[in-house]
């Protein structure tokens, strides 16, 4: 059986003494569980204030290894302070900061040349769904980014369906919307890459909360959820976890 995963990602969320009163407060609850994993994505700035038994990952990197690339961070550099994965394909990066495909893709690859496990988000706008088009946009952002993606790299491997319209809304995507999806990608994992494909955790994001966690948890495919709002409170976040 593979891990459930309960994911935060803080955005560009919390000032550092917010994040001193995060780390502090969640000290006093229970995160040790079996079968189940904890990972933060907080902003670049914090990334090395967690102790090392936490699972640590980065919102956002760029593709090449070092030189003239004025602001951004690489993979290798984030490796070098103990990063253990890292967020590709988030909608507000696609939307607000118009990573193409192409730039996921590359992403992607760049993932693969320095064996850093990544969560590749997909998920669509209201209007694609209005048309009822959500399922094929989300299987075809899933294979432009994994087209070069091969068998023996997939344990780096989990994908988030994200749909846009639930993100930060406080509208969660309902258990029958989670689950057509959640089968579709399980489908679409299995037709790329063979049974293998079947031990690829798919998490679920957009407006998750205490209140609606038990039943996203209990659609079939759901191995977890990636949390924005509901993770920026340690008590509200752990809910969540107790009921992963
Ligand atoms: P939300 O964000 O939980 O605030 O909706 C989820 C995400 O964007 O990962």
């Amino acid at each position: 059986m593979r891990n459930k995963i309960l994911a935060a990602n803080w955005k560009m969320n919390l000032t550092q003494p917010e994040v001193q009163n995060w780390l502090q407060e969640s000290a006093n609850y229970h995160w040790e569980a079996v079968g189940k994993e904890l990972r933060i994505y907080p902003s670049a700035l914090f990334l090395q204030q967690f102790q090392h038994d936490t699972h640590v990952g980065a919102q956002n990197f760029y593709v090449q290894d070092k030189g003239a690339f004025t602001g951004e961070i690489s993979l290798a550099q984030l490796k070098s302070i103990g990063v253990q994965s890292v967020l590709i394909g988030h909608s507000e990066r696609r939307e607000i900061f118009n990573e193409d495909p192409g730039m996921i893709a590359q992403k992607v690859q760049a993932c693969v040349q320095q064996r850093m496990p990544f969560i590749l988000c997909c998920g669509e706008t209201l209007s694609v769904r209005n048309k009822n088009a959500h399922l094929a946009f989300i299987c075809e952002q899933l294979c432009s980014a994994l087209e070069h993606f091969a068998l023996e790299q997939l344990d780096q491997l989990t994908v988030a369906y994200e749909p846009i319209w639930a993100i930060g809304s406080g509208l969660s995507a309902d258990q029958h919307q989670i689950t057509e999806v959640h089968l579709a990608i399980r489908a679409l994992l299995i037709e790329l890459f063979g049974s293998a494909g079947q031990e690829i955790p798919i998490l679920y994001g957009g407006s998750v909360t205490p209140e609606n966690a038990k039943e996203i948890f209990s659609c079939p495919e759901v191995a977890g959820a990636l949390v924005g709002g509901a993770s920026l409170d340690p008590k509200v976040f752990h809910q969540l976890w107790e009921q992963l």
